[in-house]
């Protein structure tokens, strides 16, 4: 038998612009997991997108057991039992859990569907797996987390071999990670070869046997990751030495700018998401919600942000009342917002990069004169903003933003959030999908941000990030604000106690 189960030999790919795969040979162990690193736009997703059949590549070969096959389309892919879960999942929102897992595949016994035995088949992977899920919800009804599960079953119910994961950790919960790396484990001892897309060096340190490095499209080789520290992981992938954490002096924090007084909002099914909430945010300062993912964190950052209605409360910036004033109003009173979901609040998918970047400022006498685009100015805009934060793309200003890898996206949403000079920048999730290098700027920026004397909110579930920033930790829980830390003082031990809500501190 072939110790490789999948050989991809030679990869050449080009997209209008820009060659995202020039020459990549990867091979994959059977029963391995196998990690591929790289920094933003570097050509994973496409490289395995390739595997799958969504793209042709235009050189190169694919081998399955050392023999070469066509991988023309996604049911090539299946039939060759590749299985893929996708950066931004691809399941139908309103069928059900178990639905989607067999959509493409149904039983019928006379032209009718069997769904019963389906499920059957369904549920005993599902225990097998550990994969819990509740069959009958639908896909809008769930957490992230158990839409990946589903789209998880979903290539085990299709007998899928060979796992593709493309940064599947990026949306998980802390608690929810470990629980995929386990799963991940037991795939492997099962015989599964599985393929990982990370940007998280020590969740490859964690589950990973090897890893395949690209950088710009390039090879830059595959290691032991047994053999091989985090340090030099980080150094092949962006081609030097780079410094993990910042320096952040002490906050010095002035006068009040965002204040939130007993704010509640309303969530789904008749339960309040936000209850009776306070906090002010100063000058200055980073104030972090931490909490586990569902507890109101994203109704709370609604309402402040004007995407969803307060049921009581006020909110306040710079003493002016915002309560129930329109989204404009906030923006231009100094609000900003990176939001968690950058495809459905962030990005205008199908404008251009430049247009995307003038999101927030094209009604502004700088971008417009009597309702004409200065459309050289909102150029400079964007290559500016392009330059400053290395917003990687084929085009440049007139690249369709769908078209860019995730983490550019991202980077392109934080650059206008930042560059509008808020007087209070709402952050969440601010460095998802960002490789180490990114992320390390990006956090540079919301301290220098916090140094020129603006209230930084962050919203975030990674406790590494929370404690890299926060100058004072607010803990949420069921809705509420039930403990108020010292960023500096706080351990994650204590953090992790309130978190889980069997610690409070009365207020
Ligand atoms: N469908 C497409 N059309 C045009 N260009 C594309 C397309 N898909 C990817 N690209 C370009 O190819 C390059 C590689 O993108 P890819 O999505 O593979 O990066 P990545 O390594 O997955 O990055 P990230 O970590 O940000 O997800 C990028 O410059 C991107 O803009
Ligand atoms: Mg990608």
């Amino acid at each position: 038998m072939n110790e490789y189960i999948i050989e991809m030999v030679g990869i050449t790919k080009d997209f209008p612009g820009i060659r995202a795969n020039d020459n990549i040979t990867l091979r994959l162990k059977r029963g391995e997991i196998h990690a591929l690193l790289g920094e933003n736009g570097a050509g994973k997703s496409t490289l395995m997108s390739i595997l799958f059949g969504l793209y042709r590549p235009d050189a190169g070969q694919i081998l399955k057991d050392g023999r070469p096959v066509e991988v023309r389309d996604p049911n090539d892919a299946n039939a060759l039992g590749i299985g893929m879960v996708h950066q931004h999942f691809k399941l139908v929102h309103n069928f059900t859990a178990l639905e989607n897992i067999v959509l493409g595949v149904e039983t019928t016994r006379n032209g009718a569907l069997r769904m019963d035995q389906a499920r059957t088949q369904v549920m005993a992977l599902s225990e097998k797996y550990g994969l819990m899920i509740d069959p009958d919800a639908q896909i809008q009804d769930i957490t992230v987390g158990m839409q990946q599960r589903v789209e998880i079953l979903k290539m085990l119910y299709r007998e899928n071999e060979i796992l593709i994961f493309d940064e599947p950790t990026a949306v998980l919960t802390p608690q929810e990670i470990d629980e995929l790396m386990d799963i991940m484990r037991g795939l492997a001892h099962e015989g599964k070869s599985i393929l990982f897309i990370n940007h998280k060096l020590a969740e490859i340190k964690q589950v990973a046997d090897r890893c395949t490095v690209l950088r710009k499209g390039v090879l830059v080789g595959t290691v032991d990751v047994a053999d091989t520290s985090v340090e030099d992981m980080a150094e092949m992938m962006v081609g030097r030495k780079i410094s993990f954490g910042i320096d952040k002096q002490a906050a010095d924090p002035g006068d009040v700018v965002l204040s939130v007084k007993g704010l509640s909002v309303a969530g789904r099914h008749d339960k309040r998401a936000v209850s009776d909430v306070s906090f002010d945010v100063r000058r200055g300062e980073i104030v972090c919600i931490a909490g586990i993912d569902g507890n109101g964190q994203s109704e709370l950052v609604y309402a402040l942000t004007g995407l969803m209605p307060v049921e009581s409360g006020q909110i306040t910036l710079n003493g002016a009342d915002i309560t129930h004033a329109l989204i404009r109003k906030r923006n231009d009173a100094g609000l900003s917002h990176i939001p968690e979901d950058r495809h459905r609040y962030g990005l205008v998918l199908d404008y251009d990069l430049q247009q995307n970047l003038v999101l927030k400022k094209y009604h502004h006498e700088e971008m417009q004169h009597r309702s004409f685009i200065r459309v050289g100015s909102v150029r400079a805009h964007a290559e500016r903003l392009i330059r400053q934060f290395d917003i990687r793309s084929a085009q440049g200003p007139d690249t369709i933003v769908r078209s860019m890898s995730g983490g550019n996206q991202q980077k392109a949403i934080v650059a206008r959030e930042i560059d509008t000079d808020p007087e209070a920048l709402i952050a969440v999730q601010p460095t998802r999908g960002l490789d180490v290098g990114a992320m390390i700027y990006v956090h540079e920026q919301l301290v220098r941000v916090r140094d020129q004397g603006k209230a930084i909110l962050l919203i975030s579930l990674e406790l590494d990030e929370v404690f890299q920033l926060a100058d004072r930790i607010l803990v949420i829980y069921e809705g509420r604000i039930v403990a108020e830390l010292d960023g500096k003082q706080a351990t994650a031990q204590e953090l992790g106690l309130y978190m889980a809500g069997s610690r409070k501190e009365t207020a």
